[in-house]
């Protein structure tokens, strides 16, 4: 296919996402393990958007630009393409700081930057696809740009929670920042977990069948649905739109997750990664169909206060580490893959050391053995940041990014 076009972008994207997860992981260890006993909230939301924010959207910002940028005049979108990298690193580690700060205030301006930045990926997917031709665009493509559009919903919705905090508005958490996280977890990240899984299954570029374009309509409708329930304080209407989730993920097993699992997951490369999404993904789907019946049908529970939160936790990290991390490190298995492979004899400790680590402590989080949570965090943490050094090293390896051989 050429060259690649973004190639420097992509490797400070990544980058930069790998500085920023060293404090999701660091907090994470020090939850686990209790070191500094029971964390404060600040923190807590600190490790939550360090990962959400500065880990998961710079990584799927770089993997869009891998997506869509395989060939082409670099020059055309050069400018473009800078900006937003720039946009993206500069206003992602400012807003993580300021939930460090606790200062809603700075919570609150500094939101702001960061959803500009974000509109403005989703100008820059919007405006590639149309290059390539909206009808062309494959189903991996097609679940990036929307899967981006519910991240600008979503974050709307964050800003609005922002400003409402600082300016002492009263307004209910439970509808906005339930709106908030719904549209987020199952609209953005769903939709490019499942995207990605194919995309790292099938990297050959093919227009959508009917049946692509069928699971990435029913995701985004019904991560809409589910956000808008939320949003309006409709919650029955969630609970219909979540059914919307069922033929979805039976359309993505049916046409890649079924095949995609069966991969060699003996073979380092990025393909046993998706592989190894697909069995997360289900019990991530599998928990917010549970879930939002639960809570809003079958009457389980009559509010989130009851909801256990290892329910919550559990179907958290699947998505956040079990697929979302899974598929940045595919994304950087194939994009130092004509590098010297520093540290060869890591790769397997890492993808066992995440995957075992993210099983275990998804395992003991359910069975409520909260004291295994002191081994489980650290196995995954540890093997995540040898995945980090390894992989930073790996970047740098290049000495000229320019004299770097075709990447796809
Ligand atoms: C992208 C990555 C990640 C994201 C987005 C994320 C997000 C979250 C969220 C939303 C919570 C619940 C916070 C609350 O109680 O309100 C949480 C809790 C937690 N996270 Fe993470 N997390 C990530 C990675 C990790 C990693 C790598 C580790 C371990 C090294 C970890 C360990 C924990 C622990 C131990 C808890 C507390 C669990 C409990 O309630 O017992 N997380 N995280
Ligand atoms: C501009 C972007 C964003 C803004 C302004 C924002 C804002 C917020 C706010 C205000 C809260 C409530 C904090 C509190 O309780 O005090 C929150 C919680 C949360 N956000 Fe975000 N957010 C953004 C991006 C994201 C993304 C991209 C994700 C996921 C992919 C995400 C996932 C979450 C989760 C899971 C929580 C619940 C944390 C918990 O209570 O344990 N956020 N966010």
């Amino acid at each position: 296919m050429g060259t690649l076009r973004y190639r420097p972008e992509i490797g400070w994207l990544l980058q930069i996402a790998m500085l920023i997860f060293v404090v999701t992981v660091l907090i994470g260890i020090a939850n686990g393990t209790k070191v500094f006993g029971t964390l404060e909230r600040n923190v807590l939301l600190t490790h939550v958007h360090a990962g959400t924010l500065g880990w998961i959207t710079l990584g799927v910002a770089a993997a869009c630009l891998w997506i869509f940028g395989g060939t082409g005049p670099r020059a055309a979108n050069e400018g473009f393409a800078r900006g937003l990298v720039i946009a993206l690193a500069g206003s992602i580690p400012l807003y993580v700081a300021g939930f460090w700060s606790g200062s809603f205030v700075a919570r609150a301006a500094l939101s702001t930057p960061v959803f500009v930045a974000i509109v403005v990926l989703l100008g820059w997917a919007i405006r590639e696809g149309r290059r390539i031709g909206l009808g062309r665009l494959s189903t991996p493509q097609l679940s990036a740009i929307a899967g981006l559009t519910s991240l600008v919903i979503g974050s709307s919705l964050g800003v609005y929670a922002q400003f409402a905090f600082a300016t002492g508005q009263q307004f209910d958490p439970m509808n906005i920042i339930g709106g908030h996280v719904t549209a987020q977890v199952v609209g953005f990240l769903l939709l490019l977990g499942m995207g990605l899984i194919e995309y790292w299954h099938h990297p050959e570029p093919t227009p959508a069948s009917w049946a692509g374009r069928i699971q990435v309509g029913l995701l985004f409708f019904g991560a809409l649905g589910i956000a808008l329930g939320f949003a309006l304080g409709q919650p029955q209407a969630a609970g219909g739109a979540v059914l919307l989730e069922v033929p979805a993920l039976v359309i993505f097993l049916v046409r890649v997750g079924w095949s995609a699992v069966r991969t060699s997951w003996t073979r380092a490369g990025s393909a046993r990664y998706a592989a190894v999404a697909v069995p997360f993904l289900i019990l991530n789907v599998g928990s917010i169909i549970y879930l939002i019946l639960a809570l809003f049908v079958l009457n389980i529970y009559k509010d989130f206060s009851e909801v256990p939160s290892s329910v919550a936790v559990t179907l958290d990290h699947a998505l956040f580490v079990g697929v979302m991390t899974n598929l940045n490190f595919a994304l950087l298995v194939r994009f130092t893959a004509d590098r010297p492979a520093l540290l060869r004899w890591a790769d397997n400790l890492i993808f066992w050391g995440l995957n075992a680590g993210a099983a275990a402590f998804i395992v003991v989080l359910l069975a409520n053995i909260t004291f295994f949570e002191r081994f489980t965090a650290p196995v995954m943490g540890l093997a995540i940041l040898l995945g980090l050094v390894t992989f930073t090293l790996r970047l740098w390896a290049s000495p000229s990014t320019r004299r770097a051989p075709a990447a796809v």
